[in-house]
């Protein structure tokens, strides 16, 4: 898929051939919708809030927050069946999902047939507050229950909500909502569960615990006269979905039968969106115009199918490739996000690059002829954002850091382990990822211990330069972390080597938390709170009111209020000097907008 910003005149000739098709057509919650042309500017979130589906909420804009989740569901022909996940609606333009089903939080359930048991929970869990965050928290969740057969693991569930933030609630009792669907011992969520000796066990942690679980009615009353209770889970059969009368949108036939067409479309300011089906018609449109954004695809999976099937050492590098995913933007950025997108953005703080130069990788570039040109990665960026292809930019802002990718290969030589390759590349210090070439010099021929390390620094030290106004300050630190990621890796090297029983060099047990895998264990935490009984709802944790509109995406927010027509829009002049005099206003420009009322 392309998205072009301007028509050339060779196109009518290189693509007479080609069916250019304009019929575009989408399915959202259940119902088909065409697809007017001209619309290649605007992105799926403006236009589900156009047609009302207001839901769906416009946070950040950027991909950060997580407020505007979807569900896109599409098939895939090679499996033979539909595949589901969440995207940022923000980040996603509109014919991007042509062809496919998109599910809104409206598209669950509702407030007056019945909420869907993901959002009967979030609302009895007191998981929403001023329910901003609401529906793009349901639909990762939801999102993760389509798409798995079984139900998910606690791990799966907090994944699944990594690209969701919430400013308000917290994320104790949107987590504990969820946890219910996780494939847990059910009974551990029910209230009031108990051990055979009759202490009760914490719905949060799973043990034997004196926080207390009384029981709350949903309409707030309690069964006995505690005056601290827990805000816990509610049961899962709470929530099994038996007061839901709602079907569960299915895939649409049509669109199981349907042939993607390549298309052709248009936007406001000249933008061209192609959707070229084959290989060479997206080269060629490509060498037509270069500066062409595009728009393909996650290829996560591509990496982790290549890892399972390879032999461990061939695999090493796409293996460090995959670990480093995991630390990479939410779920839902890394469902659609490509990796040839990151390498081909260039960013000085890509997680990914210094990895793909320390692996010696090779990128291949084809052009619209089949010709085939290898580049070595350390040769493919040649300065801030620049690569050797032309491109065009990505708007969001750099986030100074450093990473790392390093790579050593050591030689058995007289029973000793020398250095015969090394690569070490750091990114976020330079425009372009840092190959720190001089100590690559002096490590290589070395023995690897403890010396080599101590001395390795002393050359790091100066080989990495960060001056003291480098952009994204904090020098001294990420002076430190260049020396630390070294460190690490050395231990990391030797603790592999050791294992193999290649060599015995003994590793500091203080020094060995450094190389524990960073595994985040599931969160868990507890509220306690004093319920006062005073005969009214005042002190009883109940339900609030808004809770049910705000997980069905009823509620409505300042921008989600329709405009009334020929409504007048004002908006403040400001002076971009404090405490000016203001001697005239040149207000021409202003007359001449389209609509201007007056000046006032
Ligand atoms: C919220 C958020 C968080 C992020 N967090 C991280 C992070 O933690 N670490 C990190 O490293 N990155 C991060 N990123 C950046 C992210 O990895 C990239 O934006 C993403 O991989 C780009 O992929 P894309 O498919 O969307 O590419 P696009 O944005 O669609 O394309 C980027 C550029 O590459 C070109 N291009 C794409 N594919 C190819 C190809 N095959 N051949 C030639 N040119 C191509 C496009 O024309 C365009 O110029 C984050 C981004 C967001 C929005
Ligand atoms: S609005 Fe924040 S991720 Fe889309
Ligand atoms: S931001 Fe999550 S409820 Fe307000």
């Amino acid at each position: 898929m392309g998205s072009l910003t301007h028509e050339g005149e060779l196109e009518a000739v290189a693509f007479a051939a080609e069916a250019w098709s304009s019929e575009a057509i989408l399915y959202v919650n259940g119902v088909r919708r065409v697809l007017p042309d001209g619309l290649a500017h605007i992105t799926l979130l403006q236009y589900l809030r156009d047609i009302g589906l207001t839901g769906t909420k416009l946070g950040c804009g950027e991909g950060g927050c997580g407020a505007c989740t979807v569900m896109v569901s599409d098939y895939d022909r090679s499996a033979k069946k539909s595949v589901h996940y969440a995207v940022n609606a923000c980040l996603a333009p509109l014919y991007s999902v042509e062809g496919m089903h998109v599910i809104t939080v409206e598209g669950l359930g509702c407030y007056q047939s019945g909420l869907h048991p993901v959002q009967e929970s979030l609302a009895q869990a007191h998981g929403s507050q001023c329910g901003f965050c609401t529906p793009g928290f349901l639909m990762s969740m939801y999102a993760l229950l389509r798409s798995n057969k079984i139900p998910p693991s606690e791990e799966q569930i907090e994944e699944c909500l990594s690209g969701n933030l919430c400013r308000c609630t917290g994320y104790r009792p949107i987590i504990d909502s969820f946890r219910v669907f996780a494939k847990s011992d059910n009974s551990l969520y029910i209230k009031s569960s108990n051990t055979p000796s009759g202490e009760f066990v914490c719905p949060t942690t799973g043990k034997p615990c004196s926080c207390g679980g009384r029981e709350v009615h949903s309409n707030g009353s309690l069964t006995d006269n505690a005056t601290f209770s827990r805000c816990g889970p509610v049961s899962h059969s709470d929530t099994d979905g038996s007061f839901y009368i709602e079907k569960e949108l299915i895939f649409p036939p049509e669109l199981l039968l349907r042939n993607n067409l390549p298309l052709k479309l248009h936007g406001f300011g000249g933008i061209n969106w192609y959707r070229p089906l084959r290989l060479e018609h997206l080269l060629h449109l490509k060498s037509l115009y270069p500066e062409a954004k595009l728009v393909v695809g996650n290829t996560e999976e591509f990496l982790k199918k290549l890892v399972a099937e390879r032999d461990v050492q061939e695999t090493s590098s796409c293996r460090a490739i995959s670990d480093q995913l995991k630390w990479f933007a939410g779920k839902q950025v890394k469902n659609v996000a490509s990796v040839g997108g990151n390498i081909c953005t260039a960013s000085p703080i890509s997680d990914l690059n210094p990895i793909w130069i320390a692996a010696r990788a090779e990128f291949l570039i084809v052009n619209f002829m089949g010709n085939i040109r290898k580049v070595h990665a350390k040769e493919f960026f040649i300065g801030y954002r620049k690569l050797i292809l032309p491109k065009s930019h990505r708007r969001e802002d750099d986030i100074a850091l450093v990473n790392a990718g390093m790579r050593v290969h050591l030689k058995d030589e007289d029973s000793n382990w020398k250095v015969s390759d090394v690569s070490i590349v750091y990114g976020g210090v330079a425009p372009v990822p840092l190959i720190a070439a001089r100590t690559e010099t002096f490590l290589v021929g070395k023995i690897w211990d403890k010396k080599l390390l101590l001395e390795a620094i002393k050359v790091l030290k100066d080989n990495v330069p960060l001056a003291e106004n480098a952009p994204g300050g904090m020098v001294e630190f990420r002076k430190s972390l260049t020396l630390s990621f070294f460190f690490k890796f050395f231990l990391w090297v030797t603790q592999k080597m050791n294992e193999n029983g290649c060599f015995k060099e003994v590793l500091d047990d203080a020094h060995l938390s450094a190389i524990q895998a960073n595994h985040r264990s599931c969160s868990s935490a507890s509220q306690r709170y004093e319920i006062l009984e005073r005969g009214t709802a005042v002190g009883l944790p109940m339900v609030h009111q808004s809770a049910r509109l705000q997980v069905s995406g009823m509620a409505e927010y300042t921008d989600d209020t329709p405009t009334p027509p020929n409504t007048l829009h004002a908006v403040l002049v400001l002076s971009k000097k404090a405490h000016a005099r203001i001697l005239s206003i040149d207000d021409t420009l202003a007359r001449t907008s389209p609509g201007f009322a007056g000046l006032f």
